[in-house]
């Protein structure tokens, strides 16, 4: 088969293991796993959401709406924009891996900070365009100065994701304004706001606000993270009218499955849940902050749902050894690993682990 060789770029994306998974490899009984490696939400969807799902099950054998317009409708409504605004996709991975096709190629590159989402790497792979990876400054955050500096003349696309996963940094809504207004007009920015809703600096914005003022600018968001339906993929990207109708050109018709419009709906009519989970979010990244600060472990303080941080040198040893534990949490390199905010009763776990396995992580 003549297959695209330089798709052998693309590592095989690993997701964080599955519970099944870990505890056949490591001999443990399944209850005694706990999954803190995917930033997914320790709390199942809201209940009006499952009974919606429930109740739409019978549906199922007609296709979903292409334009799934209620859905559309509900989010823009949600945001203060316009429905035609929207353009909802399978997970907004699925949005971004179209953008990137959508403005890539050959002969094109793509900039982004590093670390930063794996996702922005693959899809520029797969658009056959150039990654510019960009470190991000001592702090941990996007070196925004840098970014602006390493843009080409052939840069089409620019991701910003705010706040940064892995890292949980955050830029400040004028940061993100002006780093907006000096990236030339030509080129497509994205500002991914995966994790926007765990936000708790004061006076934090989102981006949407500055879409009117600029064609070339889309919001990216999803639904997997605070309102718990990452098994659904659902996700959307917000921009001016014309901008996303003809990013959403290249995307495969009724990719956005019905029970995810549905469960969309239902999820948005509910923000006094979301802002409840999104303290108790905090309470449980303040427990984990405060513990590896307890323990002297470097960590980087975050504004999401999950915390980057450094036990020792060994980003395998590390992942291993909690793994033995039952606990898992996802490596990324050069001794960083991240813990995703879990249940009360997780985050403690994880703490005994990190407590008990401590000296062996720092000094190997
Ligand atoms: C920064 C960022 N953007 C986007 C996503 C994609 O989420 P989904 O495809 O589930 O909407 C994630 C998921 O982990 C993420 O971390």
């Amino acid at each position: 088969m003549r297959i695209r060789p330089d798709l052998r770029e693309i590592p095989p994306y690993r997701p964080g293991k599955s519970i099944v998974d870990v505890a056949r490899e490591w001999g443990l009984d399944v209850s005694d796993v706990i999954k803190l490696a995917s930033n997914e939400c320790p709390l199942p969807p809201f209940p009006e959401v499952q009974a919606a799902v429930a109740a739409a099950a019978g549906t199922i054998h007609r296709y979903p709406d292409n334009d799934a317009r209620e859905a559309r409708e509900a989010i823009a409504a949600h945001l203060g924009v316009e429905p035609d605004q929207i353009w909802v996709g399978a997970g907004s991975s699925e949005l971004l891996r179209i953008m990137a096709l959508a403005v890539g190629g050959p002969g094109t590159s793509a900039l982004y900070g590093w670390p930063s989402f794996v996702i922005y790497r693959l899809a520029t792979t797969l658009a056959m365009s150039e990654p510019i990876e960009v470190p991000l400054d001592d702090a941990m955050v996007h070196d925004t100065e840098a970014m602006l500096a390493a843009l080409r003349d052939d840069t089409t696309i620019v991701y910003l994701c705010n706040p940064n996963n892995p890292t949980g940094t955050l830029l400040a809504p004028d940061q993100v304004a002006r780093f907006v207004d000096r990236v030339p007009s030509d080129v497509l920015v994205v500002v991914d706001e995966a994790y926007h809703e765990y936000v708790t600096a004061e006076g934090h914005h989102s981006a949407i606000g500055l879409v009117g003022d600029h064609p070339n600018l889309v919001v990216a968001r999803t639904l997997s993270k605070i309102y718990g339906l990452a098994g659904l993929r659902i996700g959307y990207v917000v921009g001016q009218a014309e901008t996303v109708a003809e990013l959403r050109r290249p995307q495969a018709p009724f990719s956005v499955n019905s029970l995810a419009q549905v469960a969309a709906v239902e999820a948005l009519r509910h923000p006094e849940r979301v802002a409840e989970r999104r303290q108790l979010n905090r309470a449980g990244r303040e427990l984990l902050e405060r513990g590896l600060a307890e323990l002297g472990v470097p960590y980087v303080p975050s504004q999401t749902n999950f915390v980057f941080f450094r036990p020792g040198p060994d980003t395998a040893l590390t992942a291993d050894t909690f793994l033995g534990h039952g606990v898992v949490i996802r490596g990324l390199s050069k001794g960083w690993v991240r813990v995703t905010v879990g249940s009360d009763e997780e985050n403690r776990r994880f703490l005994e682990v990190l407590a008990a396995e401590l000296d062996r992580l720092a000094h190997r």
